[in-house]
């Protein structure tokens, strides 16, 4: 559904030329929800900008669907927009307009005649889970609500692929979970292809299948989530999973397990899907008969999948140690030995 080859973006300023995206190739699926993340400056808006002909490449292609964003005219762009729309962190909504009439604006635009206009507002309004706020206007609704307009608006012409820009950064947790569903539901109804940029690693975690991971204006990892949050290889990508496990403390208790037991390993347990609900560690234990301290542990789910992982001390030896790791791993249970 969208194909980006060898994209570059520089920008040039008076004092010097900034590459925000920096050769970057990637693709995404019909119907899959595809995450970018990355820190302030990595590239990210810039890089999604390219997909809708906001920003035009410096060299490299952007295919969205059967159209060449990268060199279509300035209105086959427009028109195209209507079916590779967007969704912005601060909303961008017409702050006279009611929520209605927001909603209704796209469709004004693409000239829909008024009645046809008013049903596609009422089912968007209910899909969105606003209806009896149709006649409020923004300052009247709380951060969550004005995105779900913003959502609304943004489907209401029917498109193929949804972008979103931090959507919901400037949300609560709680509400950014909301308009994740919500997100998740328009993909399955629709058959919405989304790509979303973000830089909280637990929007990547709740809801995307595939993301990518950007740094200095490259793509620096890409896969599978739950591949990238078990077994994250770049550096930058560590850090975000280490952000979303929020696992410091555990490093303070590792050092104090070293100093009170100089002889135990402490090991990493890492479990995926049904396994990590089976009692597979206490099997072991008994079977080798040995003394295991729970360091810390943690479940966490992605959109289709648990996965979690353990950390214990134990004092084996080598030869004990590659039992336990064979055995466990015919159970699927991966197990690493953290560093002295
Ligand atoms: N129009 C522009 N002109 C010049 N430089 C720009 C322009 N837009 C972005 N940049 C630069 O490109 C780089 C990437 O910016 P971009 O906005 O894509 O980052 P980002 O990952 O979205 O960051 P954030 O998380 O803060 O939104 C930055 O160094 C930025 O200053
Ligand atoms: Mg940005």
């Amino acid at each position: 559904m969208i194909d980006i080859r060898n994209v570059t973006k520089i920008f040039k300023t008076k004092s010097t030329d900034i590459r925000a995206v920096d050769d970057v190739s990637m693709n995404v699926t019909q119907g899959e929800i595809f995450g970018v993340i990355g820190y302030s400056g990595a590239g990210k808006s810039t890089l999604i900008r390219l997909f809708n002909g906001l920003e035009m490449p410096s060299s490299g292609d952007v295919v969205i669907g059967a159209d060449v964003i990268s060199s279509m005219s300035k209105p086959a762009l427009r028109k195209k927009r209507q079916k590779v729309s967007m969704i912005f962190q601060h909303f961008n909504l017409l702050w006279s307009r009611t929520v209605a009439e927001n909603i209704s604006f796209p469709l004004e635009i693409a000239g829909v005649p008024k009645k046809e206009r008013q049903k596609k507002v009422k089912e968007l309004v209910d899909l969105v889970g606003l209806a009896g706020r149709e006649d409020n206007y923004p300052s009247q609704l709380s951060g969550g609500q004005k995105q779900r307009v913003g959502i609304a608006r943004a489907l209401s012409n029917e498109p193929n692929v949804l972008l979103c820009d931090e959507a919901t950064s400037a949300l609560d947790p709680e509400t950014t979970d909301e308009v994740l569903d919500l997100l998740v539901k328009i993909r399955d109804e629709m058959n919405l292809t989304i790509v979303l940029i973000t830089h909280e690693m637990h929007v990547i975690r709740k809801i995307c299948d595939r993301a990518a991971v950007m740094e200095n204006g490259r793509i620096v990892e890409t896969g599978p989530v739950l591949k990238l949050f078990q077994n994250p290889e770049h550096s930058v990508t560590k850090r975000f999973v280490k952000d979303d496990i929020n696992d410091e403390e555990t490093a303070l208790s590792f050092d104090e397990v070293r100093e009170l037991f100089p002889t135990s390993k402490i090991l990493k347990f890492g479990f995926v899907g049904s396994q990590s609900k089976a009692p597979i560690v206490s099997q072991i234990v008994k079977k080798y008969d040995l003394d295991l301290n729970i360091l810390s542990g943690n479940i966490k789910r992605t959109n289709n999948e648990s996965y979690g992982h353990l950390f214990v001390a134990i004092d084996v030896n080598d030869e004990t140690l590659q039992k336990l790791e064979a055995e466990l791993s015919d159970h699927d249970v991966t197990v690493e030995v953290e560093d002295q």
